[in-house]
């Protein structure tokens, strides 16, 4: 298979991560639960990963790094602990935008037709009453890299907190909470960290202290029937995922020893030389801004007014070439572009295809493109 769906989860993982996991399967005990040598090598393990982590995304104090089982799961748990009015933008992914509508007191920056919005976007919805800016790092659908640093000067300028979604960005952009400031960077695992499905986190501010989704067991201070205040087990309650850990930590192992400017700058090559290759084809529309000097690897389009979950069956059967059709969780942009009903196709690369693989793509593309002017099937 060609694989071309890395925005939904990277693939090939690098080989350390399964072998991390299948050493952690056959070795760990719980962590944190005990003090013999399986449940120490947990342990080990669980605060290396987050020691890892908390230094690539620049945060000096890796409690503040806590586990989660995905980024869904960290984002629910940061805007839980806002009280006020928030500010997002019509780019965002369901995991911002349910949360936020079930809660009420939000306001959304509108976006243009690339689906771009600026900082003075969000600055004009900012009422006496906001107290945080929530928004993604760049769209799953269009690629598009949001203003970060004019929103972070912009939160710090307004005494606001800023929780960001980094799905689609950690492991493919440098992330300086520290100097960004965020409150919460919540990021996945198993996309540009390489590690496995069920893997996640938040990365918190260090004065952002947001409460428990749900409270048990952590092995620290068993006798009090509150859950412990200090971090991370405030957040951490019941057996973490260490065995996924595990493989997360080879994961950002490997994305660390290539460093995530490589990475993208590598993935992003090869999204140039795909949408190089399809732009001629008639009748195609691409999503998103291309002029912008940085993107995430991710090309969407549609041909003519084909659904896209055609294409996409189409190039999964004839060419076996996985990609994502459909809404993609991003309602509003979908909207905006006039796609609700048709969805569109993604292609998102890794820095692990290559060229023969985008030729052979778009040679499919623009097969399935005059199949359908020249009315075939
Ligand atoms: N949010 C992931 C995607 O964009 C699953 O496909």
């Amino acid at each position: 298979m060609i694989y071309f769906d890395n925005a939904a989860t990277s693939y090939p993982k690098p080989p350390a991560v399964a072998e991390a996991v299948a050493a952690a399967l056959g070795g760990f005990g719980n962590a944190s639960r005990g003090a013999h040598a399986w449940a120490l090598a947990a342990s080990r393990t669980v605060e290396g990963a987050r020691a890892s982590l908390a230094d690539l995304f620049g945060c000096s104090l890796p409690e503040r790094v806590v586990f989660t089982k995905n980024v869904t799961e960290a984002l629910n748990l940061a805007i839980a602990a806002l009280r006020g009015h928030i500010v997002s933008s019509e780019a965002e992914h369901n995991a911002i935008l349910r949360p936020l509508h079930r809660r009420g007191k939000y306001s959304l920056a509108p976006v243009d037709e690339l689906g771009r919005y600026t900082a003075a976007d969000i600055a004009r919805l900012i009422t006496p009453d906001t107290e945080a800016v929530v928004v993604s790092h760049a769209s799953n659908l269009t690629g598009n890299i949001a203003p970060l640093q004019d929103i972070a000067a912009l939160c710090r300028e307004r005494g606001l907190r800023l929780i960001v979604d980094a799905a689609q960005t950690a492991g493919l952009l440098d992330i300086d909470t520290a100097a960004l400031g965020t409150d919460a960077l919540c990021f996945t695992g198993h996309k540009s960290l390489y590690g496995p499905q069920g893997t996640g986190g938040i990365c918190l501010g260090k004065d952002f202290n947001p409460g428990p989704l749900i409270v048990g067991g952590t092995g620290s201070r068993s006798f009090s029937l509150d859950q412990p205040e200090d971090l991370p087990d405030r957040l951490e309650a019941g057996t973490l995922n260490s065995h996924g850990i595990a493989g997360l930590a080879a994961g950002v192992e490997y994305v660390r020893s290539r460093g995530p400017g490589a990475l993208r700058a590598a993935a992003n090559r090869l999204a140039d030389r795909f949408r190089g290759g399809v732009s001629a084809v008639p009748d195609l529309t691409l999503y998103g801004d291309y002029g912008a000097a940085v993107r995430v690897p991710i090309v969407s389009l549609n041909i003519g007014g084909v659904d896209s979950t055609e294409i996409a069956g189409r190039l999964a059967e004839d060419y076996d070439i996985a990609v994502r059709a459909g809404a993609h969780c991003a309602p509003l942009l979908h909207r905006r572009f006039g796609t609700v009903e048709q969805g569109a196709v993604r292609f998102s690369f890794s820095h692990c295809n290559t060229e023969e693989e985008i030729d052979f793509a778009v040679a499919a593309v623009r097969t399935l493109a005059s199949e359908r002017k020249s009315g075939g099937k």
